[in-house]
């Protein structure tokens, strides 16, 4: 998340729910990423959170009464209204979220959400049935659709002793679609971009099975480039130990057959196809469905080869859809990769230099270069995997407008 707040006002509504504890957590995060957090209790957010430990990680005097403004021009609702660039509302309770759909202003909060034009992400916390109640479920839409954001909840045990959804969704969730509602750029409005991420594990037998390396990490930083910028996201991931964002729809795909599966089902609703995956090039073909007993003697285990999305998305596609592939590579890199971007029909692919041991397979960096079809290849720098993804949705606006203009 590095800086990703630098100059922001955020200003960050606690409201009366159990989970409230957890905003002193988020501030800090936020203060951490650069922004200046303004805290605000409601009266039930007072209840469950006095306002010694927001002040004290934020710098900043908590915002608990209404009439407190009159004094205090800098809290002043409409001066803070016009200079936040992010109402999050951290947890949100089900009467926060009901007051805000139908225009109700009877505390400072719900007065401020009225006259902010900044964009507003609600965090909700409820009791489960509250929450899946029809009410909050319409409130929740029409928020939804005049642009408001959400994230989570979670599914868990529930302070009340119910288990289901209700519980404040994690820090790094709500971190991640701050993000996302703070970035002005729309350039992937109304564009549907399809990412795999992750490795495959084929199954060996039931308890064993073959996999690589890959953390999911160039997968995830993909897809909250994308969210950024507007598009919807379609994840196809493997296993790995990042998940992809929240707002992210993911499809979960342990192998590479069902990996194909599932990007065969997305492919026609695709304007953008990015292969980030480690597919398993070989798997099991019919393998045992018990645990194999070890004998001293070596094992001898035949492989089949799997299916290749990204050339399978290369034939299949389009002339509207853009494929992109990465290439994973020790050495001849650009010879290895230009071969792989011309056999599988892409638009552009990453060779990635996954022999350093900054670059590759569960890094945070890589080395890499843009091949795209007749042009030069274009070494990058050593980027953050953040990095990286910003300057490839930067070529893929280059990509996009040379598509003719029907299929753009
Ligand atoms: O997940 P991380 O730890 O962050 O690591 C990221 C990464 C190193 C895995 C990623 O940046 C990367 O390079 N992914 C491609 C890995 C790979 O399988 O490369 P390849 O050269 O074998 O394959 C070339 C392209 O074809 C890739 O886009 C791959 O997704 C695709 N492919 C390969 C085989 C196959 N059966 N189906 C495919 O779609």
């Amino acid at each position: 998340m590095a800086r990703d707040f630098d100059n922001q006002v955020i200003v960050l509504g606690v409201t009366g729910s159990i989970a409230a504890y957890k905003s002193c957590e988020i501030a800090s995060r936020l203060v951490e990423a650069g922004a200046e957090v303004v805290p605000v209790l409601t009266s039930g957010g007072r209840e469950f959170l006095g306002t010694a430990s927001l002040e004290g990680i934020t710098g900043q005097r908590a915002i608990t009464d209404m009439f407190e403004s009159v004094q205090n021009p800098d809290i002043e609702h409409i001066a803070l209204a016009r200079r936040a660039n992010l109402f999050l509302i951290a947890p949100a309770t089900a009467n926060i979220i009901a007051k805000a759909a139908h225009g109700l202003a009877d505390d400072w909060l719900s007065t401020t959400l009225l006259a902010t034009r900044a964009p507003i992400l609600f965090a909700p916390a409820m009791n489960t049935m509250m929450y899946q109640h029809p009410a909050t479920q319409d409130n929740m839409a029409l928020l939804k659709s005049r642009g408001c954001h959400f994230v989570g909840p979670a599914t868990g045990a529930l302070a009340c002793g119910e288990f289901g959804p209700g519980r404040l969704i994690d820090t790094p969730a709500i971190l991640e679609a701050a993000a996302i509602a703070l970035c002005n750029e729309q350039s992937l409005r109304g564009k549907h971009v399809l990412i795999t991420s992750g490795g495959n594990h084929e199954p060996i037998d039931p308890v064993r099975y073959i996999g690589n390396r890959s953390s999911g990490k160039m997968g995830y930083a993909l897809a909250l480039e994308a969210l950024k910028r507007g598009a919807q996201v379609t994840v196809v991931c493997g296993p790995c130990e990042v998940r992809p964002p929240d707002a992210a729809i993911v499809v979960d795909t342990p192998t590479a057959t069902a990996m194909l599966e599932a990007v065969n089902a997305c492919l026609p609703q695709v304007d953008i196809f990015i292969a980030a995956a480690a597919v398993a090039d070989y798997r099991i073909e019919d393998p045992p469905t018990e645990k194999r007993k070890r004998n001293g003697a070596n094992l001898t285990l035949e492989l089949a080869p799997n299916p290749d999305i990204a050339a399978h998305v290369g034939a299949a596609r389009k002339p509207h859809q853009l494929a992109i592939g990465f290439a994973a590579e020790t050495h001849d890199i650009l010879e290895h990769a230009a071969a792989k971007l011309k056999k599988k029909n892409l638009d552009l692919i990453v060779a990635n230099d996954v022999k350093s041991v900054d670059s590759g397979f569960g890094t945070d960096t890589t080395r890499a270069w843009f091949l795209g079809q007749d042009v030069e290849p274009e070494a990058l720098p050593l980027l953050s995997k953040a990095e990286l993804a910003q300057r490839l949705f930067d070529r893929v606006a280059i990509l996009q407008a040379t598509l003719p203009a029907t299929n753009r």
